[in-house]
């Protein structure tokens, strides 16, 4: 029997286990050999679960049965998945993760240690849920320079913005409910800073650049910071709200960011909502292709899994080494030129000609008044944002130093995506 063992019986690891057992005889009619589960390892008591029967504790009884081919490695964190990760391929098992914690921080070692053990090491699903996106970028992409990937790979922020602006909900309640749904992190401070977009952007980029992108060199901004009245803004002038993980590689040098962006309504990432993600690439030979599915959930995440354990059972000895494991890339700091929305709050209107005189005759200006009752007493606030021209970094501080001027507070400062 081709025996596969799961550590970590959490949200995706016991997707993973639903879909081994439900697809037994699917899986094991394909490749005309018995294949299924037969260890669960998690220090929960499975005892009246399904999984019960196959419950460890012990990660060495995993190891040391022959018949273990391929452990796959659903804990969250850190320190032990990578542990896990590190001990099963030096006990040449095949490993396939979901956790980008460990790919983001170990990939090369760990796609080294793999090579050197004649093993696989396999994590479709660390990134973008369910989109096959991992395996395409290796294989199918090959023949490609990769230029450029813009992305929508949280999730949980894109239900959240979604919920935010379409239901007018609140930030807490639409965070609450993309815990109940098993999208967020355990921790998911991870998800709405922006920490588990840039370790995944990190990840992409480190394929397709061929060099491997630190994660924590990653400018990184999340969505605690943008209001309903910034989508109302943004929506009136024709952009979406959301949360762009991009990156460029240009001169052999990568050009990386996560923040909220304001992308222009027909950009092919400006209708992915709720919990959908997408990825799009840039080629030199196929120009632009658009990945496009479920980014976070049980199921969606156990398939993706369920996806490399089937590569495995086809192609075990497809040894390859990718370049990100050998060598660095260079990130740089991004002075490109791009449009910025910038919103304003003053007690009173701020004048239009006023903000262009400031950004440019080309600057689009947009108004609107909102009630403000601090102190039992209705207050009008002017809300004004103005979507600039094209300015680098450096032009932009000095625009907005000339703010003062004209009796308004810059209060937030977003990027365009055209
Ligand atoms: N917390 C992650 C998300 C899970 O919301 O995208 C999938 O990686």
């Amino acid at each position: 029997m081709y025996k596969i063992a799961v550590c970590g019986c959490g949200v995706v690891g016991s997707g993973v286990c639903d879909a081994l057992m439900d697809q037994k005889e699917k899986l094991s009619r394909r490749f005309a050999r018995e294949v299924g589960l037969a260890y669960v390892l998690d220090i929960k008591d499975l005892s009246g679960t399904r999984y019960g029967q196959y419950k460890t504790d012990d990660l060495e009884t995993i190891l040391s049965d022959p018949e273990v081919e391929t452990v796959v490695i659903t804990i969250g964190g850190l320190d032990l998945a990578a542990e896990y990760c590190f001990r099963s391929l030096r006990a040449k098992k095949h490993v396939v993760t979901s956790n980008k914690a460990v790919v983001a921080a170990h990939g090369p070692e760990l796609e080294r240690l793999a090579f050197e053990n004649r093993r696989r090491f396999m994590y479709e699903a660390s990134v973008g849920g369910g989109i096959p996106i991992i395996r395409p970028l290796n294989i199918c992409l090959f023949a490609n320079d990769i230029t450029e990937i813009q992305g929508i790979l949280n999730g949980t922020t894109n239900y959240m913005l979604t919920g935010m602006f379409r239901r007018h909900a609140s930030f807490d309640e639409m965070l609450a409910r993309a815990q109940r749904k098993g999208y967020a992190e355990a921790d998911p401070t991870a998800d709405v800073d922006g920490y588990d977009a840039a370790r995944k952007i990190a990840i992409l980029s480190s394929i397709a650049y061929g060099g491997f992108v630190d994660y924590r060199e990653v400018p990184c901004t999340g969505i605690r910071k943008v209001a309903l009245v910034d989508h109302e803004l943004a929506d009136k002038a024709g952009f979406a709200l959301k949360l762009i993980a991009g990156s460029r590689f240009e001169n052999g040098k990568v050009y990386i960011s996560v923040e909220p962006k304001l992308v222009r309504r027909g950009h092919l990432l400006s209708d992915v909502d709720s919990v959908y993600n997408a990825v799009l690439t840039k080629g030199s030979y196929t120009g632009d292709t658009l990945f496009y599915g479920q980014g976070a959930g049980k199921e969606a995440t156990a398939s993706a899994v369920v996806g490399d354990i089937i590569e495995l059972l086809g192609a075990p000895e497809k040894f390859s080494l990718p370049d990100f494991a050998l060598k660095n890339a260079e990130v740089a700091k991004d002075e490109t030129p791009v449009r910025y929305y910038v919103r304003l709050a003053s007690p009173s209107q701020p004048a239009a000609g006023a903000l262009l005189d400031l950004f440019g005759e080309d600057t689009l200006c947009l108004f609107t008044k909102r009630e403000q009752d601090p102190w039992e007493e209705k207050i009008q606030e002017c809300v004004s944002a103005v979507i600039t021209p094209p300015f680098t970094p450096g032009e932009l501080d000095e625009k907005l130093g000339g703010l003062d001027g004209i009796c308004a507070r810059a209060k937030l400062v977003l990027k365009v995506l055209d």
